[in-house]
């Protein structure tokens, strides 16, 4: 268990910092890692289906086992573009700059690369999405607080169990709100006001999939949405589960383009849009 947390001499501050950038580029190269793992057995997986169906169609020459052999060797060739487009699009939405962004795509692409951690530690993942406007966030950023709190939640349920995670739209604050609740352990009320200090941890140390124990994880979460001017809560209960929910800005939206005006003397179906697309 590490535990300690007084950050009021300056350069202990000052260590604080320099460490909690370093683990945010752990982070970053942790993320990467589950993205190159996931997709590496993901494409093999693909391949396999591609290498027998066309092995099989090379065997069998009457039309209707052949058709079949193409038509599941079209799908896996679908899904290992599907596979590419994603890694392409992670690996793009790398910046720390905060930008429009799809938040379902992105805890769709955080649920994919955790999806063989989720399977080998049982635990099933339910999704409530509602339809959301895009947020204004770094991408790269909020995936690593997704991370985070998907993490916390699997070590909460060392024996498997249920993770529910929602998105909705604050009309009222115009925020979009990202719940993601466990089934787990749960936190002693009293330790609730601690968790999101530096080093603040009940772990050993790292699991058997080398995770968890530094105790920064969420201290860095509340940075990264703080930066946002966003906020996170936390709702526990022992035995029952943990709830986190982070209220994220949304995007404000595009100002429609006006349509040009009308030229006088020239027929409007001759106008062109500069603008269009
Ligand atoms: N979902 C959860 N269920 C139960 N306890 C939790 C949960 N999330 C966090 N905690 C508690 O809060 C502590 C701090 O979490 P935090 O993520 O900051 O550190 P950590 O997971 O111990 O280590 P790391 O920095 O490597 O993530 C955890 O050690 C745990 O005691
Ligand atoms: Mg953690």
């Amino acid at each position: 268990m590490a535990e300690s947390n007084n950050c009021e001499n300056p350069n202990l501050q000052q260590q604080v910092e320099l460490l909690k950038k370093q683990l945010a580029q752990a982070q970053t190269l942790t993320a990467l890692g589950e993205l190159v793992g996931t997709t590496t057995h993901e494409f093999n997986n693909v391949l396999m289906t591609i290498i027998n169906y066309a092995k099989m169609g090379m065997r069998h020459k009457d039309t209707v086992t052949r058709d079949k052999c193409f038509e599941k060797i079209f799908a896996a060739g679908n899904r290992a573009a599907k596979i590419t487009n994603t890694v392409l699009g992670m690996a793009r939405n790398r910046s720390a700059g905060q930008e429009p962004t799809d938040l379902t795509k992105l805890v769709e692409n955080t649920l994919l690369l955790l999806e063989r951690e989720m399977n080998k530690y049982r635990i099933a993942v339910d999704r409530h999405f509602q339809p959301i406007p895009e947020a204004l966030i770094s991408g790269n950023q909020i995936q690593q607080v997704m991370l985070n709190l998907l993490i916390n939640a699997r070590q909460a349920m060392p024996r498997g169990g249920r993770l529910t995670i929602k998105l909705q739209h604050d009309a009222e604050n115009d925020m979009i709100d990202l719940v993601i609740r466990d089934y787990g352990c749960g936190i002693p009320q009293d330790k609730l006001p601690r968790i999101f200090d530096s080093f603040y941890s009940t772990k050993d140390g790292p699991d058997a999939s080398g995770k968890g124990g530094t105790g920064l994880g969420l201290s860095m979460c509340r940075d990264i949405i703080e930066s946002h001017h966003g906020q996170i809560r936390v709702q526990s209960t022992i035995g029952k589960g943990t709830a986190f929910t982070l209220k994220l800005p949304v995007a404000a939206k595009p100002t429609p383009r006006r349509a040009p005006l009308p030229v006088a003397g020239l027929p409007q179906s001759t106008l062109c849009n500069s603008n269009a697309r």
